[in-house]
């Protein structure tokens, strides 16, 4: 079985680091790596039946065979959660981590890999989290990211699953993920490259999802642009979502949000943020979302676990600038304040979103 209390782990001496924790300044976090003390590692290999022992050890590099199904042929998987520093007492909470847990369980199936139990899950979370405690930045600055990965780390040569799997947590203390910070962000609709296919893997948060957005994201940035919004590839005329996040457009007082029928991630902000919406009296259709619901909706905003609830000004399409209300007064600054207060204990936990570490 896995380890239940936090083992005596080495005291990490950081004086010589530029980062000791006691240095970081808090109020100018983005999403750079600041390395922290402990990651946790559990392995599993072929014949086990699933993982059974993990622990901490000191963050730093590990060691991978140079023929690992990860290397080779990207079998894996991440995951992406904040925990946030209690306001009334000591502590921190976690938002919804059992559904990190659930989709990682999904992703495994697909991937052909073996995952850990949402217990297990859940337990390393917190492990890292306790074992992190002084880089949980402060209330208010930014939260503990926490980056949960199962990769197949076993040698294999032929295509075929891993041999053997690890799966990992490390984690940043982090603020805004874009460098606008807080303020809207501008977009643009990518025309030629598409993130995810049917029967693809776009509904799944596998690695093998993420470089090859990259180009169309370094081309958009160079432009000015925080990201691209990607339309289907089947008729090229719904849009999908961004590089890192979900999308949402809204018109009168019916809010649409692409559905997740395989190439859209089911992000656990984008099913939170649908909630909250409804309970707030808002029609919430998840559909299919056309770039002329795009280009005439009254306000458009994105959603994630690194951007939270980012709104967005414009949105770029075959050469036309299209605006969209953005401030005080929008949808997604009230959403946001909702979804982030219930986040860091400010407003009532009434869903029970959040679990206490
Ligand atoms: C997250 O929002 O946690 C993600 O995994 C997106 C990633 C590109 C930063």
């Amino acid at each position: 079985r896995w380890k239940s209390s936090l083992p005596q782990l080495d005291p990490v001496d950081r004086s010589d680091d530029d980062n000791n924790g006691g240095d970081i300044d808090w109020d100018n976090l983005g999403f750079g790596l600041t390395p922290t003390d402990y990651m946790y590692v559990m392995r599993c290999s072929q014949g086990e039946g699933g993982f059974s022992r993990g622990e901490l050890s000191r963050y730093g590099n590990i060691e991978l065979s140079p023929s690992s199904g990860i290397l080779n042929y990207g079998q894996g998987l991440f995951e992406g959660l904040k925990a946030y520093a209690r306001a009334d007492r000591p502590g921190y909470m976690l938002f919804r981590p059992e559904e990190n847990a659930r989709r990682m369980q999904v992703g495994a199936e697909r991937m052909c890999m073996p995952s850990p139990s949402v217990e297990q899950f859940v337990h390393a979370v917190k492990q890292t989290v306790l074992a992190n405690g002084r880089w949980v930045p402060p209330q208010g600055k930014g939260a503990l990211y926490i980056r949960p990965l199962l990769i197949g780390s076993g040698a294999i040569l032929g295509l075929a699953p891993a041999p053997e799997y690890t799966f990992m947590i490390y984690a940043s203390p982090v603020g805004t993920y874009f460098k606008e910070g807080m303020a809207a962000i501008n977009l643009v609709v990518e025309e030629e490259f598409h993130r995810a296919m049917p029967g693809g893997t776009g509904g799944v948060k596998t690695i093998a999802n993420y470089a090859p957005v990259l180009k169309a994201q370094m081309d958009a940035k160079s432009r000015g642009f925080a990201d691209v919004l990607y339309l289907d590839s089947v008729h090229k005329r719904y849009v999908e979502e961004a590089s890192s996040c979900n999308l949402f457009v809204l018109k009168g007082d019916t809010l649409a949000t692409p559905a997740t029928a395989g190439t859209i991630l089911p992000g656990i902000t984008r099913r939170s943020i649908i909630e909250l919406a409804r309970d707030r009296g808002y029609q919430v259709e998840e559909r299919l979302v056309s770039i002329d619901d795009l280009v005439s909706a009254d306000e458009v905003f994105c959603t994630g676990t690194a951007v939270g609830v980012t709104p967005v000004s414009t949105v770029t399409y075959q050469g036309t600038r299209y605006e969209f209300r953005t401030g005080e007064d929008s949808l997604s600054r009230m959403l946001y304040n909702t979804l982030t207060s219930i986040q860091m204990g400010v407003a009532e936990d009434k869903k029970g979103w959040i679990v206490a570490v």
